[in-house]
Formats: structure tokens, sequence, C-alpha cells
């Protein structure tokens, strides 16, 4: 039976009796709106640990735009019945008064990642990556998992949250997983949904724009200039607004420009419609 924990003194004492049993834990945070992504990162999971518990929480604290937050597809039910599907054994799925009983505003903990957090999603959506930090450090302590599971779509944050676990000894290995695609390379997103037909056919433009980037930057084209053309053939569509194309190191995430010497990413973000959409790829050279 899947267990469903809304009190976080209450799914922390379940976890560690589930610890004492001797089963290991493993965590797939989520803001709910479930597609194959997620399906993806909850089976990883349930290979690699013995009890897999998603959280279901759509974190106020890392929305930078009110009407994002307040627009953000909520599908409990059905997300209930995917992850009981794919046999999950917990989902905890916290109130925000739970969460932020002092409220989620200007007076709660910021986290300052320097750097990693300066540019490509940091500078478009200040404080996002702060909330991230608070709510999953607030995860980690809930349930104290093993291991974590987060799709590489989100590349910065998965990187974000390496160095909040590296920085404030958390315990938990944390695990990026392959961003998983539509049949025509759309990356999976909850934030899809919000795309009208016509929109959605014009969406896989982000990854054939960013696959043509790759092989550019492999036969050794400046970053400068790959980053340059593949904007413009974003912003060539009139139904995009693209935000930001960037090669970025994959070590330190500084913006890269010259002919590739280190492993890279070109990361995307982009407005179609009512949705942001990001992307990226990595570049092995
Ligand atoms: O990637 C997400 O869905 C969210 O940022 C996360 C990690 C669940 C934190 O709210």
């Amino acid at each position: 039976m899947m267990e469903i924990v809304r009190i976080p003194t209450k799914a922390h004492a379940f976890i560690q009796e589930q610890k004492k049993a001797g089963k290991t834990i493993g965590l797939v945070p989520t803001m709910g709106a479930l597609h194959q992504g997620h399906a993806y990162l909850i089976e990883k999971c349930k290979r690699e640990n013995d009890f897999t518990v998603c959280s279901i929480y759509v974190n106020p604290a890392q929305f930078n735009n009110q009407k994002d937050f307040d627009t953000y597809p909520d599908l409990f039910e059905q997300d209930i019945a995917m992850v009981k599907a794919l046999g999950c054994n917990a989902v905890f799925a916290p109130s925000h008064q739970a969460m932020y009983p002092e409220g989620a505003g200007e007076n709660l903990l910021q986290f300052n990642f320097g750097k990693l957090a300066s540019e490509l999603e940091g500078r478009y959506r200040p404080g996002h990556f702060s909330g991230v930090g608070v709510v999953v450090a607030k995860l980690l302590n809930i349930i104290a998992p093993h291991k974590a599971y987060f799709g590489q779509k989100d590349l910065q944050q998965y990187l974000i949250i390496k160095k909040l676990c590296r920085d404030l000894s958390f315990q938990t290995e944390i695990v990026m997983c392959p961003t998983k695609r539509e049949e025509d390379g759309l990356a999976m997103s909850s934030r899809n949904l919000r795309l009208t037909k016509t929109e959605r056919e014009k969406a896989p433009l982000l990854y054939s724009v960013l696959s043509e980037a790759v092989l550019e930057l492999k036969s050794g084209k400046k970053a400068s200039q790959v980053k340059q053309k593949a904007f413009d053939e974003i912003a060539k569509e009139p139904m995009f607004k693209p935000e930001y194309v960037e090669v970025v190191s994959l070590e330190s995430f500084e913006i890269l420009s010259g002919q590739l010497t280190e492993n890279a990413a070109i990361c995307v973000s982009a407005h179609l419609g009512n949705a942001r959409l990001i992307d990226n790829l990595l570049v092995q050279v």
C-alpha cells in the first residue's frame, strides 16, 4: 500500500522506521503535474533503493512570478494514480502552512549560490534558486534519503543542489537523470501543458536548434558565434521570445565564448505563448 503523508514530522518518523528496518530510501522531489520524465526518475529510484518516496509540493518560495505560481498545473488525483501505478512506496504532500508556518515571503532564509546562480536562470528568475535551495534543504531534512533524483533539463538547479549538499554536508547522494523527450524532441515539462496546439507544433524548434549547435561546437566553432546563431534562429520564429542561449562550462557553469576545450552544456530559455521553456544539451569534448 502507498502511504500519503502530509505532515513533515510524521513523514520523518515514518521514513526513520523504514530505515530502522534496514531499507535504503530514495526521494524524487516534484511539483506535481507528473509526466514521463518524472516516471523515469521514479523507476530509476525504485531500481536503486528499497523504498521510494515522491514529494509533490508546488513551492511558493521558488516562483519569482506570481502568475506562474497561480497557474501552475494542479493534477493531484492524476499524479497519485500515476505514482501508485509506478509502485512508489510513499508520497509526501505537505501543505504550505506545514512547510512555511511563517510564510514563504521576504523573511525567509536566503541562499546565495554565488557564481553558479548569477547567470542564465539566476539572471532571469531572481530569487528562484534561493527558494529551490530552501525547499530542497527542507525535503532532505524531513525525508533524509540516501539518494535524491533530479532531471538534467534543470541542469543549473542540479549543480546548485549538489553545492547545497556539499556546503551543508547533507549525506544524500544527488543523482542526475537524462532529459526525457517527446518523439519530436521537445523536452518533457509540466509547463508544456500550457502550450496551444500551434505552439506545441513549434516547440521542438528549441531541440533542433540545440542539436545543430552541438555539432557546430564539436566541429571547433567558437561558442560566441554558435550561441548567437542559435539565438537568432529561435528569434526568427515569431511565436518564440528567446531569453538566452548560453554555452557554459560543466565544471564551473561559467559562460564560455571561445573554442571548447572542456566539457560544456548549451542551454536555452524561451517564452512560447504562456509557457517559459528551458532545455540544454551536453557537449563532451
Ligand atoms: O525541479 C522541480 O520540480 C523543483 O524545482 C523541485 C526540485 C521539486 C523543488 O521544488
